[in-house]
């Protein structure tokens, strides 16, 4: 798949199929492509924690907030995410939060080069999922990755007016506004 189609294709999905599961065996896969990605001063801090199995994804789905801007929504059961590849910073990194963005873009265009997809979550409560998963002491709990097979379609448009809202349709397609290119590039 080109580059392009890879990144247009990559939206963060937020609703999934209950089948196929994306299993332990990709997502190991998939933590094998983003440990390969740029770090500050190739400390390395990123650690991983894959969760797969309907019951941890249960333990895990209850602590995650989903699309701020679609208010008092989050994915019905039969849509939930069937796996999650969770962050985690081991002490001593230079840059973890930069490092942590790109292991998970790198992570969610291998997903996307495989049909599956995903959504990045900053939005949880960290506490409470390193305890109903019992992950170890002194590792900061960065972002979860929601992933899965997408059941929903989410369509790229250029923004008008600087509006960025995204937001759902009538007919329940995902829009999300980008800036267009020229408002970017300052020169
Ligand atoms: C660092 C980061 C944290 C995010 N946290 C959340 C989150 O907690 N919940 C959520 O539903 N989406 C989250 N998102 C997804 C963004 O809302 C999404 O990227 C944005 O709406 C644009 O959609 P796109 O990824 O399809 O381009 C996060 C994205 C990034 C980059």
């Amino acid at each position: 798949m080109q580059l392009k189609t890879l990144i247009t294709r990559n939206r963060s999905f937020r609703r999934f199929h209950p089948e196929p599961r994306p299993g332990r065996a990709r997502l190991e896969a998939w933590v094998d492509l983003a440990r390969l990605a740029a770090s500050g001063g190739n400390l390395q801090p990123l650690r991983y924690w894959l969760v797969h199995t309907p019951e941890d994804c249960a333990a895990v789905f209850p602590h995650t907030r989903w699309a701020a801007l679609l208010k008092g929504w989050r994915p019905a059961e039969h849509e939930v995410p069937t796996a999650y590849v969770l962050v985690l910073a081991a002490p001593g990194g230079a840059t973890p939060q930069a490092d942590a963005g790109i292991a998970m873009q790198t992570l969610l265009l291998a997903a996307a080069e495989e049909g599956f997809g995903g959504c990045m979550i900053g939005s949880i409560e960290r506490a409470e999922i390193i305890k109903a998963l019992g992950i170890p002491e002194g590792f900061e709990l960065l972002y979860a990755v929601a992933l899965g097979k997408p059941s929903e379609n989410c369509l790229l448009e250029e923004a008008r007016d600087g509006n960025i809202a995204y937001y759902r349709a009538a007919d329940d397609r995902h829009h999300v506004p980008k800036l267009p290119l020229k408002s970017l590039i300052l020169n």
